[in-house]
């Protein structure tokens, strides 16, 4: 039998394409732009940049399309990228919320698990308040508290800090490849949601929530 009386576990979400489907979103607002640049942005291109900043998925969308931009162009595109994602979430609410995450997240809420975020956006913050989950994380870590970007541990190991767990002791659900990369780098468990082939470096893969199941999270903390 386990001994609960000494484990003290964590668990870490990332936002973006974890708690909310954003992604399309920030695929329109990218193809915005880009088609204003002059060129196509598909939503093979967008896989490049989930779990990247906003910072280098404008570096990436430059390099695909071989512009060389000014300080005053980059600075001026980040801000107008960023103006058409906040009008695309602006309506957002919990009908956005993906399927069974409530779930989860009751579930440790239950067990007096602490959650944390731990996102590379700076829009997190906003969007947990616009669907109604903010009230569940006891820490939240997103691209304004973090100077490393993922695959780079910090975002994760900052958040274990302000929940005061080690890190070993912490679980992260991601959907990116570079998320993964970060959990596994900070020696966190890694549980991968989404396609298996493509987070094949996470310790557990789960297409969705629904997968997971009330005896998995048991055996978890
Ligand atoms: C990540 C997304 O969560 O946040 C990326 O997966 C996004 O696609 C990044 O670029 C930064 O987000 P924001 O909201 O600060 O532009
Ligand atoms: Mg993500």
């Amino acid at each position: 039998m386990k001994n609960y009386k000494y484990m003290k576990k964590a668990f870490i979400f990332d936002l973006d394409g974890v708690i909310v489907d954003t992604a399309k979103y920030h695929y329109l607002a990218w193809k915005k732009l880009a088609n204003q640049l002059g060129f196509e942005f598909t939503k093979e291109q967008n896989e490049l940049f989930k779990g990247v900043s906003r910072k280098r998925c404008l570096e990436i969308l430059l390099d695909i399309a071989k512009i060389e931009a000014t300080q005053e162009d980059f600075n001026r595109w980040m801000i107008e990228k960023n103006v058409d994602y906040l009008k695309f979430i602006e309506n957002m609410d919990a009908s956005e919320i993906l399927a069974d995450v409530p779930r989860v997240l009751q579930f440790l809420k239950d067990h007096k698990i602490p959650i944390g975020l731990g996102s590379a956006s700076k829009n997190a913050k906003p969007i947990l308040e616009k669907v109604g989950l903010l009230s569940y994380f006891d820490a939240i870590v997103d691209g304004n508290n973090v100077t490393k970007a993922k695959p780079d541990p910090e975002v994760f190991l900052l958040a274990a800090n302000h929940l005061g767990v080690k890190a070993q002791d912490c679980v992260v659900f991601e959907d990116a490849v570079a998320g993964i990369e970060a959990a596994n780098a900070a020696n966190m468990t890694s549980i991968g949601i989404g396609d298996a082939n493509v987070l094949s470096k996470a310790q557990f893969n789960f297409t969705d929530f629904t997968e997971i199941s009330t005896d998995f999270m048991n055996d978890l903390i």
